[in-house]
């Protein structure tokens, strides 16, 4: 496969070919949901998972940040393909941050997002060079690089968002995975279970995707998260919850008691079973 994370990457697909497609799914959700947490992402659970696990990192990178010498005056953080805002208005209060930046390409999810207090919203596309024409200190990314329907594009996203970190800056993405979605679907076959295929404005990653030298995984003590932490959350509410199901006939109810006891009582990151993994970086000096 050819690599594409060198400095200031062009896609090399024709993006109007599903330009369309994702705007109108964004508007749509937009619509529909509004400010919601739930715009889109359905699972509650998952979301409140998502945001403990960005809390905790920009905790942990604003904290490394702000104890170098010379210190950063403020942390500078970048949350590209922000959606309605959420995230943002989460990190609002958070210490430390002294500016939350939201770079959106859809104008509903923008419209909303510039509706949250204390954060600042741009017009922007990740598949363009210098997207953004500042420079970050912490970079969050969160279910974006898999709405670029082409491997390419994919590429070319993913070095230009290196290329807007500040050396020695940090990332952050949340992005779904092949492999896993096998694993989950493998799992699913032994009941019997129909498959689980990516939604279809999604095209999901290979597993090698972010293996480059301008990215240094994050581990123990900085960083305590795999990125399979969602997997336990996964295994219940996509195969232990449709065990249960089966075997008293009920109706699929999303956000169950079931999935919400199951998945808090049970330790999470067991197994390789979510497609959406947690994947975090610190970017290399002199990249
Ligand atoms: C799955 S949503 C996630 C939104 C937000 N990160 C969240 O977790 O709530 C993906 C977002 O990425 C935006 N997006 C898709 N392609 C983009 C691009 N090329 N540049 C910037 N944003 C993009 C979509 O408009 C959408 O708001």
């Amino acid at each position: 496969m050819t690599r594409s994370v060198e400095s200031g990457a062009t896609g090399g697909a024709d993006t109007t070919s599903y330009d369309q497609a994702i705007r109108a799914h964004y508007d749509s959700v937009a619509g529909k949901a509004g400010l919601s947490p739930q715009s889109t992402m359905e699972d509650e659970r998952l979301r409140a998972l998502e945001t403990e696990a960005i809390h905790g990192f920009v905790e942990a990178a604003a904290r490394a940040l702000l104890a170098r010498t010379p210190p950063l005056e403020g942390v500078r953080l970048v949350d590209v393909g922000c959606g309605n805002g959420y995230t943002l208005s989460t990190l609002a209060e958070k210490r430390g941050l002294s500016q939350l930046v939201g770079i959106e390409q859809n104008d509903s999810q923008r419209m909303l997002a510039s509706q949250r207090p204390g954060v600042e919203i741009r017009a922007g596309d990740v598949r363009q060079p210098r997207f953004y024409d500042d420079l970050a200190d912490i970079v969050v990314c969160q279910r974006v690089l898999i709405n670029l329907l082409d491997l390419r594009d994919q590429q070319a996203a993913l070095a230009n968002i290196i290329d807007i970190v500040r050396p020695g800056g940090y990332l952050i993405f949340i992005e779904c995975f092949e492999l896993a979605l096998a694993n989950l679907n493998a799992a699913r076959q032994e009941f019997g279970f129909s498959l689980i295929p990516p939604a279809e404005h999604n095209l999901y990653l290979p597993d090698d995707f972010f293996e480059t030298k301008r990215l240094l995984p994050l581990r123990e003590p900085f960083w305590e998260i795999t990125p399979q932490h969602f997997s336990t959350h996964y295994f219940t509410s996509r195969v232990l919850h449709d065990i249960a199901l089966n075997a008293c006939g009920a109706e699929f109810r999303r956000n169950s008691h079931f999935v919400r006891f199951m998945s808090q009582a049970l330790p999470s990151g067991i197994g390789d079973y979510a497609p959406l993994k947690v994947m975090a970086f610190r970017k290399s000096e002199g990249t």
